[in-house]
């Protein structure tokens, strides 16, 4: 189809979903109730919902066709063997095992690599990798280039891994004790950055030399495949889905949430090659999971996902997907919001410590405009900065995170161009009132992950 220069949606709206708009009143007294952590907010008082594109798209008429012609048979079910050959197709593993989300593929998987002494590698883990691998005993070690910590630094494959520190990592510890290189694509706490295929080449003959085992997470791997194909030479004629094949080839095991480029709300997988590999991680499917043909699964779930992962390669929706998330981050940048650059797959990243430079990181600027955000617009996104990564040290100090960033992460196929517009329009309350915005000071926290309930008040 011939690209017009108006972003457009490729798709119709058959079924909708009334949103509400809370007057600023409303929502002032909604977040002081929540303790202005907006993951304490009812969504029924979110209008434009940024928090994740984790789960939160919409399926499509096929997919929910797929649900009405799910088979819920306990063991193999003909929607599992449907899933099963679209998964092989992809990735080229023998062992396909459905999970209920990413995280419970992880648990097996690092249960069975990890362990005390045990060190993992990789260009960025997600923060549900590191906990699993770390819950494990065992050590997880981020190896990004400098250059591409830099915010503002213009690359075009920002979430690689730096080839040097992972040869001198492995000498390091010892071949023996690495347990795995993990390749995160796109690097989602990179910003969403692409991996090169050229990088993704150079890790396999690394671990080839070591005898080291390559995981792919890639629930993200078809809008990497689009950067890939737009940025990378030699790739401008392959199709989306074939340049996602070359790359999963590469690894020896896969692991995918589902909730991102699987277009369905629940989901996970976790694939091998290696059928000694493979068959623990089923026993441990079997007891934590369910049965190797569902892995916490309805029938209907695993229909749903097996269209999902042949749509997400359309040429139109791809192009619409990381055209309309740059749409807004370009949109930002030019008016003179500090954005993380260049504009990743599936969210935008606001530098909040830039934006609001009176208020100090100890203060959490990165909530500030999380709670503006929904105080003004009824927007819902993350803190992913001090709140999030800080830690207190023995005299009560914060120990700041690397940068105060706040993530929009865009559902896929749910808000509209208008929407997005909507949401720029907000930024433009937030540029007029941010050196007036105060910060926070945390009034309860938990032992850990504490941005998800921590409550706060506002400085006076
Ligand atoms: N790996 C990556 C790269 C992820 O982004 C996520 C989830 C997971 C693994 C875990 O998958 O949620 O299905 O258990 N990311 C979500 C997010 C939560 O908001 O970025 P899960």
């Amino acid at each position: 189809m011939n690209r017009l220069r108006t972003l457009t949606e490729p798709f119709k709206i058959k079924m909708v979903e009334p949103l509400k708009l809370t007057t600023e009143e409303y929502r002032h007294n909604a977040l002081k109730t929540a303790g202005y952590n907006p993951f304490l907010l009812n969504s029924d008082d979110v209008f434009i919902d940024l928090l994740t594109d984790s789960g939160t798209g919409a399926m499509s008429d096929r997919q929910w066709a797929g649900i009405m012609s799910g088979d819920e048979s306990y063991a193999g079910a003909r929607s599992w063997r449907h899933l099963e050959s679209v998964v092989k197709e992809l990735t080229g593993m023998p062992y396909i095992l459905p999970t209920h989300q990413g995280r419970a593929a992880e648990k097996i998987l690092y249960t069975l690599l990890g362990g005390k002494g045990k060190v993992f590698l990789s260009n960025t883990h997600f923060d549900t990798t590191r906990a699993n691998i770390e819950y494990s005993g065992a050590m997880a070690l981020d190896l990004m280039p400098p250059e591409s910590r830099d915010p503002q630094v213009d690359l075009p494959f920002k979430g690689n891994i730096d080839l040097e520190q992972l040869v001198q990592q492995i000498t390091t510890h010892g071949k023996e004790n690495i347990a795995a290189v993990i390749m995160t694509v796109t690097n989602n706490s990179a910003g969403g950055q692409p991996v090169s295929m050229e990088n993704m080449k150079v890790v396999r003959n690394i671990c080839d030399q070591y005898g080291l085992l390559m995981v792919i997470d890639g629930c993200r791997v078809a809008e990497n495949s689009y950067f890939v194909k737009h940025r990378e030479p030699g790739f401008e004629n392959s199709s989306y889905e074939n340049i996602a094949k070359e790359m999963l080839a590469l690894g020896d095991a896969f692991i995918m949430s589902a909730k991102k480029d699987g277009l369905v709300n629940i989901g996970g997988l976790l694939t091998l090659r290696n059928e000694d590999l493979a068959m623990k991680c089923k026993n441990l499917l079997i007891i934590s999971e369910g049965f190797t043909t569902y892995g916490g699964l309805a029938g209907r779930d695993m229909e749903a996902l097996a269209i999902g992962l042949k749509e997400v390669f359309d040429d139109d929706y791809l192009h619409y997907r990381i055209r309309s998330t740059a749409y807004l981050g370009e949109h930002l940048k030019n008016k003179g919001i500090p954005v993380v650059w260049p504009i990743g797959g599936h969210a935008v990243y606001v530098d909040a410590a830039k934006l609001y430079p009176n208020i100090p990181v100890d203060q959490f600027p990165g909530q500030r405009l999380v709670c503006d955000l929904y105080q003004k617009g009824g927007i819902r996104c993350v803190e992913v900065g001090s709140l999030m990564f800080g830690k207190t040290d023995d005299a009560g100090k914060l120990i700041p995170a690397a940068a105060e960033l706040v993530r929009l992460a865009i559902p896929r196929r749910v808000y509209t161009q208008s929407h997005i517009d909507y949401v720029l329009d907000v930024f433009d309350d937030i540029l007029e009132l941010r050196t007036q915005s105060k910060g926070f000071r945390i009034v309860y926290e938990p032992p850990f992950l504490r941005h998800f309930t921590a409550l706060l008040e506002t400085v006076s």
